[in-house]
């Protein structure tokens, strides 16, 4: 089989996708190390015996509804290469919001100069694609800045990353590996804030927000994500708990966060664009401040901020 004859196989093998093309692409330039360029340039190429068994079978693999990521491993969030499994979410674009809000937020810390070193939280951390993202564009800041006389950004940083899945913080702890080798964040397995004593300056979260029904509606498509990472209205069991508003666990989670920041900390927090006005809500009736709703690139409410 030719890389000619691969991409038209996927293309008319995957119509299960709603990207055939793109999602034959990125197997192909999993399974062949080409690039995208190569793989145009080098369409007459001959697929080897087990490239071409690799690729039949992530096809497969693909029709059953599997997304590709979770065939290749790899999926991209804020320009950087997180390892993913079906044990943690794949991070979604929408999701890159949450980081450039936490990343203004703590300039706005480091600007007020304070000795102390700042504190962060990244609760339902998943494959900790939202606080590595942070803790990386830090960490490579701080580097440049080493690099250049003219600044003096210094960048030190606690971050905690919580989920209470184990699998999921396996999975997080390879990728903070990968990607900050030199720095170990804080791995904690917790049912939200439950074992977790200390207090924080920044608390940023994407925790399960999709209503029940829908969760399950989406789950059909064999999209194999953890409904405990979709679901915001089951418990940590797994129990349904009868609401059908996606905001069980935010009900729980927000005054929790609020008891956990120091004075003037903040908490930026993902919701659906469905949901985000009574989050906004809740985070009032908790006590915080300056409650705000932040849009994503496709003009959604995406984001609830507000400071203690
Ligand atoms: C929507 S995913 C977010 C993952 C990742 N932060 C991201 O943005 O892609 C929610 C995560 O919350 C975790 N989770 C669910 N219930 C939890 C709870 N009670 N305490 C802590 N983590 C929880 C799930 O295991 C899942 O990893």
């Amino acid at each position: 089989m030719t890389v000619q004859e691969a991409k038209l196989y996927g293309k008319s093998n995957l119509s299960v996708s709603p990207t055939p093309v793109l999602d034959t692409d990125v197997l192909l330039q999993h399974i062949t190390g080409l690039d995208k360029t190569h793989l145009l340039l080098e369409r007459a190429r001959k697929l080897l015996p087990e490239q071409e068994t690799a690729f039949l079978a992530a096809i497969e693999k693909r029709k059953t509804g599997l997304p590709v990521a979770y065939i290749t491993g790899h999926k991209e969030f804020f320009g950087l290469d997180f390892y993913v499994t079906p044990d943690v979410l794949i991070p979604k674009p929408d999701t890159e919001l949450l980081v450039e809000l936490a990343l203004d937020a703590l300039e706005d810390k480091f600007r007020a100069n304070t000795e102390k070193i700042p504190t962060v939280c990244d609760m339902c951390t998943g494959s900790g694609c939202v606080g590595l993202s942070i803790l990386k564009t830090l960490a490579d800041k701080s580097k440049d800045s080493e690099e250049n006389k003219f600044s003096t950004f210094n960048f030190q940083l606690s971050i905690s990353l919580v989920d209470i899945s184990e699998k999921a913080l396996d999975v997080a702890r390879i990728n903070a590996k990968r990607l900050i080798p030199d720095f170990t964040p804080h791995f904690v397995h917790s049912n939200l804030f439950e074992n977790i004593p200390n207090s924080f300056d920044l608390i940023v979260t994407n925790p399960p927000y999709v209503p029940h029904t829908e969760s399950l509606e989406l789950l059909k498509d064999g999209r194999s994500e953890p409904l405990l990472a979709l679901d915001g209205d089951i418990d940590e069991y797994g129990e349904y708990d009868f609401t059908e508003d996606g905001l069980s666990l935010i009900r729980r989670l927000v005054p929790q966060c609020y008891g956990h920041l120091n004075r003037n900390g903040v908490l930026i927090m993902e919701t659906g664009e469905y949901n985000a006005e009574e989050t906004a809500e809740l985070f009032k009736k908790a006590g915080f401040r300056n409650v705000k709703i932040e849009y994503d690139m496709n003009e959604m409410m995406r984001d609830v901020t507000g400071v203690k």
